[in-house]
């Protein structure tokens, strides 16, 4: 059950849980479905937009006229931001830092660079050792001294509050798989934590027996485990406080991380590939790429008589961001 908070209706319903035939028989494991929340039609679609949802409808709530928001010069949180905020008629800010060591023409001037400048958000890009969250109440500090109402949507959208729309996209897995049995295991990329622990509440508190696999791609699964630890409890805790998260529950793995966020790593680029060429979908290289390939070189933990959901996270515009990697 989702808590009545403030929402703005910024998806078209559920997104689609789609049988992937070819790859499922190619890999010669379990059933995948995937979960195409790639596919809404705002801004190009993906995860972010269903932590907007809370984030934005608080916004309104209070009045803002303003939003600010930071993230990586590719962020697809970042973009989704602006394309929400032109849609709703508020003012966004994005705060961009180069949080990848890319500089070339591709990285800096184009993917969701070129799709922010669209969207009309002003944008700020600072060092990569500045502080992104004063960078924000800075600039909160100035538009409020101008007479703006502002709101700050937490990097990658991940508070308890922006969680609550993945608590509403696992009620739809566990609703759209009811009918032929609940999944084995639902796979998700694990960045800034939100998608994951938003997850894990709706899917717990619905009682769900199989795992959440959370692909690392921010930090090591070490880091990665405390933050969504953290913030699944503060999730759960705004659904029903008596809902305990069970121990173990909270699943990291770092094996497909590379060598840091947002680098390239072979086994994303062949991950990213046979999907393309099996199914014709598109993953991004940063998140679901990085996913997939946790989910490829995993797939011997499930057998064919098992069904495992990956969620499509979005972030296709990133592909343009690293185009030498796929041109050869
Ligand atoms: C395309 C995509 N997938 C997955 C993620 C990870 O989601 P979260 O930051 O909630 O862990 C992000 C985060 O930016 C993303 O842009």
């Amino acid at each position: 059950m989702i808590p009545n908070r403030p929402r703005v209706r910024l998806t078209n319903g559920p997104t689609p849980l789609e049988h992937l035939p070819r790859l499922s028989a190619h890999l010669g494991g379990p059933r995948i479905l995937m979960k195409r929340d790639d596919s809404q039609s705002l801004g190009l679609g993906g995860n972010k937009i269903r932590k907007l949802e809370f984030h934005l409808g608080a916004a309104l709530a209070a009045g803002a006229t303003e939003v600010i928001t930071t993230g990586a010069l590719q962020s697809n949180h970042a973009r989704l931001t602006a394309a929400a905020c032109a849609k709703l008629g508020l003012n966004c800010h994005l705060i961009l830092k180069p949080a990848v060591p890319r500089d070339n023409v591709a990285y800096t001037a184009n993917g969701n660079l070129v799709l922010n400048a669209l969207a009309g958000a002003q944008v700020t890009w600072v060092e990569a050792k500045a502080d992104s969250l004063a960078e924000m109440h800075a600039l909160s500090t100035r538009l409020e001294a101008q007479g703006r109402k502002v709101w700050i949507v937490p990097m990658g959208g991940s508070d308890a509050l922006g969680s609550l729309g993945y608590v509403v996209a696992a009620d739809e897995i566990l609703d759209q798989t009811a009918s032929e049995g609940s999944p084995s295991a639902v796979v998700v990329a694990s960045g800034s934590g939100g998608t994951h622990a938003g997850l894990l509440a709706g899917l717990t508190q619905r009682g769900f027996a199989g795992s959440l696999e959370g692909a690392c791609v921010y930090e090591t699964a070490q880091g990665q485990l405390g933050k969504v630890q953290r913030l699944t409890a503060e999730t759960l805790a705004l659904l029903d406080p008596d809902t305990p998260l069970p121990a173990g529950a909270v699943r990291c793995c770092d094996s497909q991380l590379g060598p840091a966020y947002g680098i390239p790593t072979q086994a994303m680029h062949e991950a990213l590939s046979l999907v393309a060429r099996l199914e014709g979908i598109y993953l991004d290289p940063v998140y679901s790429g990085k996913a997939m390939a946790w989910l490829i070189a995993n797939i011997a933990k499930w057998s064919r008589d098992e069904t495992v959901v990956f969620v499509h996270t979005g972030g296709s515009p990133a592909l343009f961001a690293y185009p030498e990697i796929f041109l050869g």
